[in-house]
């Protein structure tokens, strides 16, 4: 049988590494991308030594040329792509809106909201001449509501949610399903290039934004993405809420 391919953006750390190497011993191909070379190469090394193949391709998800790129390569070296993990994506500094510049906007929406459509837009091709395939969007729990200071990184994600939503109802007949997964508080380095902003004020007010929850690694909720994956059919539209115990009312 032929084996299947999986291609994951994000994959040189957190979610998107774990995912691709429980992956790798599962006996699936995969198409790793990241912008980060380094650790991207090493997660393919790592996915290589536990037995799967496996290629990095360097690209941003916001550039288009770059999607077109490792869409080509996926189906170049392995003829097709049936899964696709869109998973890439970054935080801004915690601000209120109106104190957000214009350039951190474009940058988070470009990357976690472009980037996603892009990868939509250039991988359901291959899909349709596939005869279907199934798309998981990493989502969060700020799709269903923003925490304190953090509004331009939810709105991506709730927009990210839409889109999930949007192809299960206007691909069931092609076959081609999308699933959300959507971490609470995940033990990576995402929140790195938020917490630069962190005080006492912005703290309490994150605090007091956010119900309590049990904290996941990444290794945890790469289940989820895989259950996701496996079960595209049954679950398209719909999003898998890794909420840890938090309430969203
Ligand atoms: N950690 C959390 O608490 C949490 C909660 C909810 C959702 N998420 C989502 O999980 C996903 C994975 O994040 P993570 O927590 O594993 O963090 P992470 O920073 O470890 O992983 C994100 C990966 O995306 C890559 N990336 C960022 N911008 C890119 C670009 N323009 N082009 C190509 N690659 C790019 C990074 O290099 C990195 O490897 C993200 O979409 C994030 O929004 C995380």
């Amino acid at each position: 049988m032929m084996k299947k391919v999986v291609v994951i953006t994000g994959a040189a750390t957190g979610l998107g590494r774990a995912t691709a190497l429980k992956l790798a011993t599962q006996g699936f191909n995969l198409v790793l991308v990241d912008f980060n070379e380094q650790q991207g190469l090493q997660t393919m090394k790592d996915a290589q030594a536990l037995g799967a193949e496996a290629l990095f391709v360097k690209a941003d998800v916001s550039n288009e040329e770059e999607v077109k790129h490792y869409v080509a390569q996926a189906v170049e070296t392995f003829g097709t792509i049936d899964f696709f993990f869109n998973n890439a994506g970054i935080m801004v500094p915690f601000r209120l809106l109106h104190d957000y510049t214009t350039e951190e906007y474009n940058r988070i929406m470009d990357i976690n909201l472009k980037g996603p459509f892009l990868g939509i837009k250039h991988v359901i091709p291959v899909m349709l001449a596939n005869g279907g395939g199934t798309i998981i969007n990493t989502v969060s729990s700020n799709s269903f509501k923003p925490t304190a200071y953090n509004g331009i990184y939810s709105a991506t994600k709730h927009a990210l949610a839409a889109f999930t939503k949007s192809i299960g109802q206007d691909y069931q007949e092609q076959q081609i399903y999308a699933v959300g997964v959507a971490p609470n508080t995940m033990q990576t380095t995402i929140a790195q290039s938020a917490t630069v902003t962190l005080d006492a004020t912005v703290g309490a007010a994150i605090h007091a934004s956010t119900g309590k929850n049990i904290a996941a690694t990444a290794d945890e909720v790469a289940e989820s993405m895989i259950f996701a994956m496996e079960n595209g059919k049954l679950l398209t539209g719909s999003i898998i809420n890794c909420a840890g115990g938090e309430i969203y009312n």
